[in-house]
């Protein structure tokens, strides 16, 4: 038996994945861009064993069985890095070997957490571990395939999935921008809103979005290939200031867009929205922008700031939330790191 076990670390956009363009090779209308946590905090940990004596292909996630080879995003991203090993060669155990996969999440599943991200990067990167493969750009196009924010996943730091202009999807790739050593007192807050599974889905979401919304062609072809410029550029320049714009302004474009889905698509609470709130009252109470939301698809908050900001936000946040919200904000630290072979 062959096992190879892996961590991948969750990412948050900045610049927001929302439309495909092609459904089956998950291939986006524009590009994004994330920050990738750091593995401790939010991350899926993944093990793969292979052998001789399995009898089929099995999965569990968080300790319940999962459909496999029935699953066709699981399948094209094992079939991508088998053909990727075959492409290798010198393989230590036959292709056709069976395997057994479990997976864990150390944080809420389908709640708005990028959990299947943190997934789907981990499952091909421990695949490409298990048949040797080493890291590289090919493995984010398969990542992609299991879901398409998983593929930035696949780098720590500040990382950009380009769209690509390939019908067969082999530009769509993740490419890291600065690793987390360029801008390491970038922190990152999640305010757990509500951990229950998101009613409508990303994919459903976003499908949706393609077919009825009047704004997202707007978006994706006039703002967000200019938001996608400033914001490596305040990335690089580590303007803390506009990187926090820019993601704000994303978070409520996203938002938007899917309220203007029809029938509308309502990922935020009256929570959420008291976050947003709240984040605009305290930078002009300190008379400085320190702190940046974001939100993807469910209720959830999660807050960019810099390390020496960190301890009055939090005060603050204790003030303005002073029941729930002491037990459900989690302290996340932003030192993003790669997937790590354990
Ligand atoms: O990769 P998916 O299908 O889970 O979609 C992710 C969509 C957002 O999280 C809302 C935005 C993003 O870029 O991650």
């Amino acid at each position: 038996m062959y096992s190879a076990t892996c961590e991948a670390p969750v990412n948050m956009a900045l610049v927001k994945y929302w439309g495909k363009r092609n459904e089956e090779l998950i291939l986006p209308i524009n590009d994004s861009i994330s920050m990738t946590l750091d593995a401790n905090e939010m991350s899926a940990k993944t093990t793969v064993a292979a052998s001789e004596s399995f009898k089929q292909n099995r999965m569990w996630l968080n300790g319940e069985v999962v459909p496999f080879e029935d699953n066709a995003r699981l399948m094209r991203c094992l079939e991508g890095v088998q053909r990727l090993a075959l492409a290798n060669g010198g393989l230590k155990f036959p292709l056709s070997w069976k395997l057994h996969i479990a997976s864990y999440n150390n944080f809420p599943t389908a709640a708005g957490l990028a959990s299947s991200a943190a997934g789907y990067a981990c499952l091909v990167y421990t695949l490409a571990r298990l048949y040797e493969i080493p890291m590289n750009e090919q493995l984010t196009t398969i990542a992609r395939q299991g879901s398409g924010s998983a593929c930035r996943s696949l780098h720590g730091g500040f990382v950009q999935w380009h769209r690509g202009i390939a019908d067969d999807g082999s530009d769509s790739i993740a490419e890291q921008l600065v690793t987390a050593e360029h801008w390491p007192n970038m922190h990152m807050l999640i305010l757990v809103v509500n951990d229950a599974r998101k009613k409508t889905g990303s994919t459903k979401g976003m499908q949706s979005a393609v077919e009825t919304s009047t704004l997202i062609q707007h978006r994706a072809t006039t703002i967000v290939p200019q938001r996608i410029k400033e914001l490596r550029t305040a990335i690089q320049a580590r303007d803390f200031k506009t990187f926090a714009e820019l993601t704000m302004r994303d978070s409520n474009q996203l938002h938007a867009i899917a309220l203007d889905t029809y029938p509308p698509c309502v990922y935020m609470n009256e929570v959420s929205h008291a976050i947003v709130n709240f984040v605009h009252d305290y930078n002009e109470s300190v008379g400085e922008v320190k702190a940046a939301y974001t939100f993807d698809a469910g209720p959830n908050g999660c807050l960019y700031v810099l390390a020496e900001n960190v301890a009055p936000l939090l005060a603050a946040i204790q003030v303005a939330f002073p029941n729930d919200a002491q037990q459900s904000v989690e302290y996340l630290k932003g030192i993003p790191v790669p997937p790590v072979e354990l």
